[in-house]
């Protein structure tokens, strides 16, 4: 395939509305959810994408009924337990992003095994926002700046001195950004770092999203024209 994306990211959404249409919990919409993003990570992997970056939780996503939040953090451990071989096989780094003090420590600690027992796997990095949102970002990233560097320091900071700061330091922005269930809203997700990302927003639910439709986010992708502001 030609013109891959290096930063595929996707808001993996429709997962409530999927089980509601087979009359069935929300929570089997998440699990079935799961075997998304499994069939995703294995075409991204296929097709050379050096990352792909997952929203699995928003900040937001705390003010959802108490028993839907526990099971996904539940889900979010089971898939820990799981994927480790699979992503170690695939040669893929697995990196957690977001505001972990929010998390449990039972959760923190499997996130950090599995991202050091990942850390020298080469061929992919998978990122899964968790507790993330754009401006939590943006915010803690300004925090961090301005107690880093002072005044002084921050006066004369670059677009890319601040991009130091987020969360996302060292990956690069996403080329394409995929946001499934028939929404066009960012939702607070990669503020900063979709400055120039090509958007492709389709109807099918995340549980029904796997290979094919992955692989076709790819083509449309590849048929388009970036100018970054510029004349071609
Ligand atoms: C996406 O599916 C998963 C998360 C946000 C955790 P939703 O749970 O938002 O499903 P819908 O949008 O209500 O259908
Ligand atoms: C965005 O989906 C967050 C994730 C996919 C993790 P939501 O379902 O929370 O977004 P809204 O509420 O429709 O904007
Ligand atoms: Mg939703």
């Amino acid at each position: 395939m030609n013109n891959v994306p290096q930063h595929v990211s996707i808001i993996m959404d429709g997962n409530g509305r999927w089980a509601k249409a087979r009359g069935r919990e929300r929570v089997y919409g998440h699990l079935e959810g799961v075997e998304s993003v499994r069939a995703v990570t294995e075409a991204a992997v296929e097709a050379g994408v050096r990352y792909l970056s997952l929203y699995a939780f928003s900040e937001e996503n705390w003010n959802r009924p108490q028993a839907e939040v526990d099971r996904l953090m539940e889900l979010m451990m089971e898939a820990i337990r799981n994927e480790v071989k699979t992503l170690m096989d695939n040669g893929v780094r697995f990196v957690v992003l977001g505001n972990r003090a929010r998390l449990s420590a039972t959760l923190n600690k499997a996130i950090d095994d599995l991202m050091e027992k990942t850390s020298a796997c080469g061929r992919m990095t998978l990122i899964v926002f968790l507790s993330y949102s754009g401006q939590w970002d943006i915010l803690q990233a300004m925090k961090k700046a301005a107690a880093e560097r002072g005044s002084e320091g921050v006066r004369d900071m670059t677009a890319e001195d601040f991009g130091k700061y987020l969360v996302t330091s060292g990956i690069p922005d996403p080329d394409l950004l995929i946001r499934t269930s028939g929404e066009q809203r960012i939702s607070n997700y990669l503020l900063w770092q979709c400055a120039y990302t090509e958007f492709v927003f389709t109807d099918v639910l995340w549980p029904d999203f796997r290979k094919p439709e992955f692989r076709a986010a790819l083509e449309t992708y590849a048929s388009r024209d970036r100018r970054y502001g510029k004349v071609k």
